[in-house]
């Protein structure tokens, strides 16, 4: 009879030790680079989950992807792709900090979620708008924190999204809830205008090409996962 992973056994208790240590390690980051982190801890897998609906729900499944994931940090989001990809998918992981990016490639060896997609799976450890245009995607997947970048920042780096993707490509990303509210009570006036502002631009975005938004109340913070997707008669660059 075949074993049955247990939910209380070793395998467990590693995944444990490694989130643990991840999040540890996240923690660390964001207290040097809070405006390019965006948050304290890592995704929960449900947002993971989330995020990853178009790379699960794919129109063809003999169809491989071309998948990028911006912001992969400590591979919480990577997780959620790596289990829905299928076997000739492939995945870019784009991550600015290098001490991430460094951590991803660990992971890609050492993770048992990770690991089964490394001969797929790229590190770039730039920026999102360094990537370039010589590539196009089926489907990108954006942890940036949008909330925290001016309102010019997104609206560049939403072009630069549609511009990669195919015609008929989706584009998921996250906000957290209630940050506007949060910023009217804490943030400084100009801090608050500026959030305010971005948050009209990926509003304009999502009523433009948004298909679908659900909320993830199993994250800390509770998070919106938006996806977009770029009609077929827009070409690529
Ligand atoms: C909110 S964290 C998300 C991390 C991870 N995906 C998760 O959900 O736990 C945002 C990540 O984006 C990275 N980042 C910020 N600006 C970036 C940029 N312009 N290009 C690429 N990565 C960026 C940060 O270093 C950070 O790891």
């Amino acid at each position: 009879m075949p074993e049955t992973p247990s939910s209380t056994g070793p395998l467990s208790a590693l995944r444990l030790e490694e989130r643990l240590r991840d999040t540890g390690f996240f923690l660390n980051q964001a207290l040097r680079t809070f405006n390019a982190t965006g948050s304290v801890v890592p995704s929960s897998p449900a947002l993971a989950r989330a995020m990853a609906e178009h790379v699960r729900r794919r129109p063809d499944p003999e169809q491989p992807l071309r998948i990028m994931e911006v912001g992969a940090g400590t591979g919480a989001i990577t997780r959620g792709i790596a289990e829905a990809m299928g076997p000739g998918d492939t995945v870019d992981l784009v991550e600015s900090n290098v001490e991430f990016a460094t951590h991803l490639e660990r992971l890609l060896a050492t993770d048992p979620q990770l690991a089964p997609v490394a001969d797929r799976a790229s590190v770039h450890a730039e920026l999102v708008h360094e990537m370039g245009t010589d590539r196009t995607y089926d489907v990108i997947v954006s942890g940036l924190p949008f909330a925290n970048f001016t309102a010019e920042d997104v609206k560049g780096i939403l072009q630069y999204y549609f511009e990669v993707l195919e015609p008929g490509g989706y584009l998921s990303f996250y906000g957290y809830l209630y940050t506007k509210e949060v910023k009217a009570v804490i943030a400084r006036r100009a801090d608050y205008l500026r959030q305010a502002r971005t948050s009209w631009v990926v509003r304009e975005w999502i009523d433009r090409y948004g298909v679908r938004s659900d909320k993830v109340f199993a994250n800390v913070p509770p998070a919106f996962v938006h996806h977009l997707r770029k009609p077929v008669g827009e070409s690529s660059s």
